[in-house]
Order: C-alpha cells, then structure tokens, then sequence
C-alpha cells in the first residue's frame, strides 16, 4: 500500500514538475486526449458507466519512452468535455511491477471491473504476463484483486489485452497471443463470475481457419457483435508490406464473419485495415447508452521514428483519436466521426458548388486553420489529380487515373516526404479533422480513413488547392474549439 502510494505520488509530482514545459509546446492538441505529461499509448477500460465515458490509456508519466506502464483515466458525459481522474492503476505489485499492461473494463452489480496485464521481467529479462483484476465501486478508486488467468500451456509469454464481454448469459474474454510455434492468435476464455476463468482456445489467428502466416504476434483483440456480423478487431504483428498496405510496422484491423458457439471459431473473412494513416494502433470499442459502437485508438505506433517527434523535447508524446463510431454497410466497416464532436464547430464558412479551374494552386478566402474541420464534396466526382496541401506540411491527393488516395508528410527529420495510400475507385468527399499537430480524413463517408500527426511550422494555417482539370465542389469549413478539460484534483 506504501509503494503504491509513493509511485502514484512520484507520477503527480513529475505532472506537477513538467507542466509548464508541457504547456509551452506548440504541438499541444486542443480537442484530443493527451497525456497530462509522458508517454500515452493504448486506450483501455473504454466504457460508458453510471452516466459517464471512462476511457483509460496505458501512461509512462515517468519518460517519453515506454516502461512500467500505469493506467491514466479520463472521464467525460458528453464526449467533448473531460475531467481527468486520479490514476487508476500504478505498477507497485508483484504480478505487475513492469507493467499494467492494456486491458479492459465491464460493469457487473453496479461495480466497475477492470481486467488488464500485469507485465513482469526477471533480472534477466524474462518476462511473465497475468490476467490481472481490480474493482471500483465508484469508477474511480480501485481495489486490485489480482492475477486471476496465468498463461496456458502451449503459449509464450507474450499474451495479453484482455477484452471482456457478456453473451447469453456468460463473460467471454478475448486474449491477444502467440503460440509456441511462434504464431499469432486471439484466444477466448469463459467465466461464470468474471473471478474463475476457463480456457476455450483461439478463436482466430494465424494459420487458423484458412488464415495463412499472419504474424508472429497479435495484440489489442476486441470481438464485437456489429449489424448482424460478428467482428474482430486485431493488431497482428510481422506483417510484411504488401503493396500499398501494412506499410506501417504493425497494423490494426479487423475481420467480419459468423463466430460459432459449439467450435468457438470465427469463420471469417479477410483482413481489413482499419486505418490507412502513419498513426493509429490498438482501437478499443464500446458500446454507448444508445446501442452504438464507439472506437478510441491510439494515435500513434511504436516504431523507430517514434522519438523523432519534436514534442519529446517537451516532455510528452502521442494521444487518442477522436472517438469514432463503427457502422457496418456492405460488407465494410465506416467510421463516423462521434455527432458530439459537431457541439465544437464554430464560424462556417461555405462555398456552394465552385467550380475548381484546373490553373494553378488556389486559396478560398476563409479557408485554412489550425483547429478546423473542412469537408469537400465533389457531386460529379473527381476527373483529374486534386490536391490540398495543408500547412506546407501535408499532402492529400488523389488521382482517379490510379484510383489511388495519397497523404504525404514532412518527415519529423530531415527534408524528406513520406505517403501512406489506398486504392478508391472513386472520391465523394474528403473529410478532415485538423488538430495543431494531427490530421484525421475520413473519405467517402469514412469507408477509408488516414490518421497521422504532422509538425509543420505553428504559424503557417494554409490550405491550398489544386486541381488539373476543373471540376465542382462544396466547400465547408468550421473552426473547431478546444474540448474541455478540467484537471484532477489530486494532480
Ligand atoms: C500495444 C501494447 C499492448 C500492451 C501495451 C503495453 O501497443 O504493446 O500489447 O499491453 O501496448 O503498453
């Protein structure tokens, strides 16, 4: 109890320390969750419980680097406004003492019930991994209860990211794992009383159900029901880049298919990435109070650019995604941008069916920003390459030659350019989220969407277009204010 109070004050103490430099950083968000100081990566424990969003996410307050991982909260009633909660979980117990690794929550009896990885390494690194518990009456203190699923026979140590639900009267659990033959896996196991755990066997993985190699290792699991589908989202590691997809060094994505109760396999079929930008892992879902599936992820990846990142000076790194809702339509999953989010929108500014002259960049009065949502919709399509370059820093094009969507960006370092694509057989719209430092476009109603951080330079706000033949668009543009964040008292 000593310990745990000590690293929970030693986090403060450092938030306390740094948050001047953390504040003075240009590249601060303003409608995004951010560690308060630190490194954040995943979301976990995403829930809507007794009237409120909790979301968690995986915290190093200690480094922008990553390390024995606590669990930060954030709470909010409406998605736009949130309060940050003291911290729900510090490394301070044995089962845990390298990490309280990602994880997630379900209310049973009134009570918030969080199950997530302790992560341990022994002196000479070897690490152990335990389904681990804790519980709150409040949803904000919790009691931890302990490990309550150790590995089973015929895994390594790398299982992980427990993702608890209840189905006909049962909890089920989905692990991320990898076998002893060194292959990924999601694996399921049940549970009367969420205490006592039995395990089933994978429900998916590599190698599984007509599935070929698919990586050595899958995280984040999350099984869902979504339309009349059962879906599964994964981040599968070891993928090797396939034309224009997994070209980032692990990817998130998701299967549709029909999960059978009696072998416990999902018939599924194939792999789908969620999204096509340069930052975005580990997507949590949950339902909310109307019946509609909402997704956090991570804004960013563990990769060897990661310290690159100009706000590591500053003393913090990365943050979530807006939160999204999932939709299910011809076999695909859309995201939607959450209605909430339009509560922030402030000063429009519209062009009715302007007629792009194919001469040249082209500026519209009002149109640019720093913190702005822009939508361009285009009623007859595109017929030439049509570009916007958003702050001198990123790229947006495409070319219905190619049938391809492109956005480059500056590298962090040096002078180079750097593209993530897709293939789209044609553009409707093209919707953008602009953040200081972060852009998200959702493309023909969000069937494809591009998550990245950028860092251009803080006083450049232009949007230029530019279209080789002419063509019609509706332009509109609102600025975006800042959400509300209210700080927790005991930081
Ligand atoms: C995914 C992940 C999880 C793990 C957590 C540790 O980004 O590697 O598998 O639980 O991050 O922070």
């Amino acid at each position: 109890m000593i310990k745990h109070n000590r690293l929970m004050q030693e986090a403060y103490e450092r938030e306390e320390r740094e948050r001047h430099v953390v504040s003075s950083d240009p590249f601060r968000l303003s409608y995004h969750l951010m560690p308060p100081v630190g490194l954040l990566n995943d979301p976990n424990g995403f829930i809507y419980f007794q009237g409120a969003y909790h979301v968690f996410y995986q915290w190093n307050p200690f480094e922008t680097g990553h390390g024995a991982k606590f669990w930060g909260h954030y709470r909010s009633s409406d998605l736009i406004s949130w309060k940050e909660e003291p911290i729900a979980l510090a490394p301070d117990e044995w089962y845990d003492k390298n990490g309280c690794y990602s994880g997630s929550a379900v209310e049973h009896d009134g009570k918030l019930y969080i199950f997530y990885t302790g992560n341990v390494k022994d002196e000479d690194g070897k690490r152990s991994s335990y389904q681990c518990l804790a519980v709150s009456e409040d949803g904000v203190t919790f009691e931890k209860k302990g490990p309550v699923i150790h590995v089973p026979a015929g895994y390594t140590a790398h299982f992980r990211d427990p993702k608890v639900w209840r189905e006909h009267g049962v909890w089920h659990m989905v692990l991320g794992a990898q076998n002893s033959d060194l292959q990924g896996e999601a694996v399921l196991f049940r549970s009367a009383n969420l205490t006592d755990w039995e395990f089933v066997g994978p429900i998916a993985g590599s190698g599984i159900s007509g599935l070929g190699d698919f990586g050595y290792m899958w995280e984040c699991p999350d099984m869902f029901k979504l339309g009349d589908k059962d879906v599964l989202i994964v981040s599968p590691q070891g993928l090797e880049p396939d034309g224009t997809l997994y070209q980032n060094l692990f990817q998130s994505g998701y299967f549709i298919g029909k999960w059978d109760s009696k072998s416990h396999k999902l018939c599924h079929g194939s792999f789908t990435e969620l999204d096509r930008g340069f930052d975005f892992y580990a997507p949590q879902t949950t339902l909310d109070a109307n019946g509609k599936r909402l997704m956090f992820a991570w804004m960013g990846i563990t990769d060897a650019q990661e310290q690159d990142q100009p706000t590591v000076k500053n003393e913090w790194i990365h943050a979530l995604t807006m939160p999204r809702e999932l939709i299910l339509a011809g076999g695909r999953i859309y995201q939607k941008p959450v209605e909430e989010l339009k509560a922030l929108r402030a000063n429009p500014v519209e062009y009715r069916e302007v007629s792009l002259k194919g001469d040249g960049p082209s500026k519209f009065e009002g149109i640019g920003g720093i913190t702005a949502e822009l939508i361009f919709s285009f009623p007859k399509g595109v017929r030439g390459t049509f570009e916007l370059i958003i702050r001198e820093n990123v790229r947006l094009q495409y070319d219905p030659n190619t049938q391809t969507f492109t956005l480059e960006r500056k590298t962090f370092k040096g002078d180079g350019e750097e593209t993530r694509q897709c293939t789209l057989e044609e553009l409707e719209t093209i919707h953008v989220f602009l953040d200081t430092s972060s852009i998200e476009v959702f493309l023909n109603g969000g069937t494809e969407v591009f998550t990245s951080r950028f860092f251009p330079d803080p006083d450049v706000t232009s949007i230029v277009m530019q279209s080789e033949k002419q063509e019609e668009c509706t332009i509109q543009k609102w600025d975006l204010q800042p959400f509300a964040l209210e700080r927790g008292t005991d930081a």
